[in-house]
């Protein structure tokens, strides 16, 4: 049997991953969650015997340790965070406790002997772009703002701890990612649920930066790749999607599939974290994947055969 504990569970990206590794033969999974802004629905409670829901917070050593000692689990993906543009700049410092919850990961990890941490960091690393697309190893890291800077102190807490415990890790920067049981903050959702409710669509500034956006489907899938595969070990891979969309394309696409009368309303622009540009390097990616991406429409058609969620 194998037993992963999954941080942060009950959010958007980890609860596909735990009902994904749960169907894994032989595999148990243990879900934590400090439910601030997650939601146990998300897990789909009764419908996955192998998830064991606890509640949990990361950044506190008492609570996490006790998991660690009593579930002993062989893997572990932390990806437990304080999330989002608007709730990261109004609360950096809840953002830079995070550093204690990956520090816990760790020490608990090395001493129980795990055999691998995954870490969800983000293209929020590569800050205002320099280059394009943005490659895990050539392209240099420009954090500037907490949430960004967590991650990158995270990615060098992973490495720090495999040159001296030999403790192994995968790191995945995840871009954009997007789906049914995303937070409603969150541009997509934001656009669908105005959508869908006939009230105008808000896009700071004009609308002309770009974003990627990659199905839930196709980041779940990468990333339990690597690790089935047992590949990424030691390593960095982007997990997103290189075919760019401005804000305004997506505004129009989201009209017209949901065939809303919503108008565009413009905001200025967001003082700081609205990156103009992000692309990835997916090479990797698409090695893991095997298969194409989802494009977005089809995508965007997914959300609205299931808008639960959003419209909740
Ligand atoms: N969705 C994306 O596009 C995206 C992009 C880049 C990086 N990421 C990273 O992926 C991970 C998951 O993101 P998401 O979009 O699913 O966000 P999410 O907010 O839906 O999920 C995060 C979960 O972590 C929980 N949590 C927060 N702090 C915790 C703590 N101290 N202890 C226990 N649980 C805690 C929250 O309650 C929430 O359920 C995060 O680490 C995020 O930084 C996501």
């Amino acid at each position: 049997m194998t037993r992963i504990l999954v941080t942060g569970a009950a959010g958007f990206v980890p609860s596909a991953l735990a009902i994904r590794l749960a169907q894994l033969p032989a595999t148990e999974v243990v879900a934590v969650d400090n439910l601030s802004t997650g939601d146990l629905r998300k897990l789909e409670p009764g419908r996955h015997p192998a998830i064991q829901f606890i509640k949990c917070d990361v950044n506190r050593f008492e609570d996490i340790s006790s998991v660690f000692y009593a579930y002993r689990p062989d893997y572990v993906f932390h990806y437990a965070a304080v999330v989002g543009v608007k709730r990261t700049t109004d609360h950096p410092v809840d953002v830079l406790h995070d550093i204690e919850g990956i520090r816990n990961v760790l020490d608990l990890g090395k001493n129980t002997g795990v055999k691998r941490v995954f870490f969800s960091s983000s293209s929020e690393v590569y800050g205002e772009p320099v280059e394009f697309p943005q490659n895990e190893h050539t392209t240099p890291l420009n954090s500037k703002l907490p949430y960004a800077i967590v991650k990158n102190v995270g990615e060098a807490f992973l490495r720090s701890y495999q040159r001296e415990y030999g403790l192994n890790y995968t790191v995945f920067r995840f871009f954009n990612t997007y789906g049914p049981k995303q937070s409603k903050d969150f541009v997509v959702s934001k656009f669908i649920r105005a959508a869908l409710k006939g009230e105008d669509i808000t896009i700071y500034g004009d609308g002309s930066q770009t974003r990627t956006f990659c199905y839930i489907d196709d980041n779940i899938e990468a990333t339990v790749n690597a690790f089935r595969r047992n590949e990424v070990v030691n390593d960095v891979a982007n997990i997103g999607n290189d075919r760019e969309t401005t804000i305004l394309e997506l505004a129009a696409l989201v009209v017209k599939l949901t065939g809303s009368s919503s108008r565009l309303h413009h905001l200025p622009p967001l003082k700081e974290g609205d990156m103009t540009r992000r692309m990835p390097d997916i090479a990797r990616m698409r090695a893991l994947l095997g298969r194409e991406l989802l494009p977005l429409e089809k995508g965007l058609e997914r959300i609205l055969a299931d808008t639960a969620y959003i419209l909740d």
